[in-house]
């Protein structure tokens, strides 16, 4: 008889998103087993996942999604019903120095990914029946909207990326269709917009900025500071990918987002209060931080999420407000400076000296 009613490979469940998912099915699912594969990059961290670490429904499985041979000896071991496929190279910055990395994790991985779930699904007497593939991905496959143009990206809209990293994202998200197509595979496509929350990688704009406030560091704001991001609490996106993987109807497509837009200027000086406040600072004392620095290449203006589609036909809409997602963002930081310095250390001290210490 089997142990566990059913069986999820969750990819990249040590980085940031994935292991705000990982921690959530683990907990709420005891009858199911959580398989976490991941490459533990410099992006990926086991000390996100203490709490369930020693939970009898999960497992922890090192591998690259680019080794074909891994995969699916890991497939064939624990034979997973579903896969929600989250590991991927992240950073914009990065993809635009490196770009090759960012095709070979985001597509040749998906790739890789899609046809060990095949080899494994085919294989078997029930075949596709109730098997999932879900794929994580972003808004900014959509490419870019005007301010003030009172356009959202709908799950229509069609496909214009703009940077290597979101280029790799639209081709593993036209991959998966194409299994879905071809295949008969039962795929889901979810795309989010900008996350937020403990536990994200202290290269992107909220961490960076928190940890160089902490340090009294620049904050290096990109251009003039006008492109606007929407932006989720993590715990939000986890919620809703387990909403999508559990009842979004196969071959669909679910965009997630905040309906929480800000103007990267705006938010720094929001991000200042809130981080002097919990500091003990009189109010304003960081705004001399704020540094002007050369756009980022092809910097796409706006981002804003149309969810109706998921409030609609799945009932999911966030649960955090932005001030108390801020807040409780800030605090986790603050009082995990342990964890920062084990990020920033060891085989990213490099690079991050580079990218951000002296800016
Ligand atoms: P992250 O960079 O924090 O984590 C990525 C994880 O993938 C790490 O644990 C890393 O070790 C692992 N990984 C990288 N390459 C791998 C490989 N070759 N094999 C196995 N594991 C590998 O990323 P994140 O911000 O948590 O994003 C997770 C997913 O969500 C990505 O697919 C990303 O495109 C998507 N997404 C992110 C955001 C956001 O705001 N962060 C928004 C929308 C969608
Ligand atoms: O929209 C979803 C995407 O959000 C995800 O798919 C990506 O994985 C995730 O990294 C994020 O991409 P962004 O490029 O929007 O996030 P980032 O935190 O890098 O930047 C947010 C905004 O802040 C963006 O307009 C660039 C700007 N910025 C960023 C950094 C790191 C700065 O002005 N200065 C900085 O130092």
């Amino acid at each position: 008889m089997k142990q566990f009613r059913e069986t999820i490979a969750v990819t990249g469940g040590a980085g940031f998103i994935g292991s705000h998912l990982v921690k959530r099915l683990v907990k709420n699912y005891p009858d199911k087993l959580i398989v976490n594969i991941d490459a533990l990059t410099y992006a990926g961290n086991l000390e996100n996942l203490k709490e369930i670490e020693s939970m009898p429904n999960y497992v922890f499985e090192k591998a690259d999604i680019c080794d074909p041979e891994a995969i699916r000896e890991i497939f064939a071991r624990h034979r997973p019903d579903g896969v929600i496929h989250l590991a991927a190279e992240s950073h914009v910055d990065r993809s635009i120095a490196d770009p090759l990395a960012f095709v070979r994790t985001n597509v040749i991985g998906t790739i890789n990914l899609l046809q060990a779930a095949r080899e494994l699904w085919e294989s078997m007497p029930e075949r596709y029946e109730g098997k999932k593939f879900h794929h994580v991905s972003t808004d900014e496959v959509y490419g870019a909207l005007e301010p003030g143009d009172g356009l959202l990206f709908e799950e229509t809209t069609r496909y214009q990326p703009h940077s290597p990293y979101s280029a790799s994202k639209a081709s593993s998200d036209h991959f998966v269709r194409a299994w879905h197509d071809t295949y008969g595979m039962p795929t889901l496509v979810t795309n989010c917009s900008n996350n937020y929350g403990p536990n994200q990688f202290p290269e992107k704009l909220i961490p960076l900025f928190i940890n160089n406030i902490r340090n009294r560091r620049p904050l290096p704001v990109y251009g003039k500071g006008e492109n606007i991001r929407d932006w989720l609490y993590v715990e939000d996106h986890a919620s809703a990918l387990d909403k999508v993987y559990h009842e979004g109807a196969p071959g669909s497509t679910y965009n997630i987002g905040g309906n929480n837009e800000w103007r990267n200027i705006d938010l720094v000086k929001e991000l200042i209060r809130v981080v002097d406040s919990e500091l003990g600072n009189p109010e304003g004392t960081s705004l001399d931080l704020i540094t002007y620095v050369t756009d980022r290449k092809g910097h796409d203006l706006r981002y804003a999420i149309d969810a109706s589609k998921i409030e609609r036909e799945l009932g999911w809409t966030p649960a955090t407000d932005f001030p108390e997602g801020l807040r409780k963002t800030v605090r986790w930081y603050l009082d995990n400076s342990e964890w920062l310095e084990n990020v920033t250390s060891g085989a990213y001290a490099d690079y991050y000296e580079r990218m951000y210490r002296n800016r």
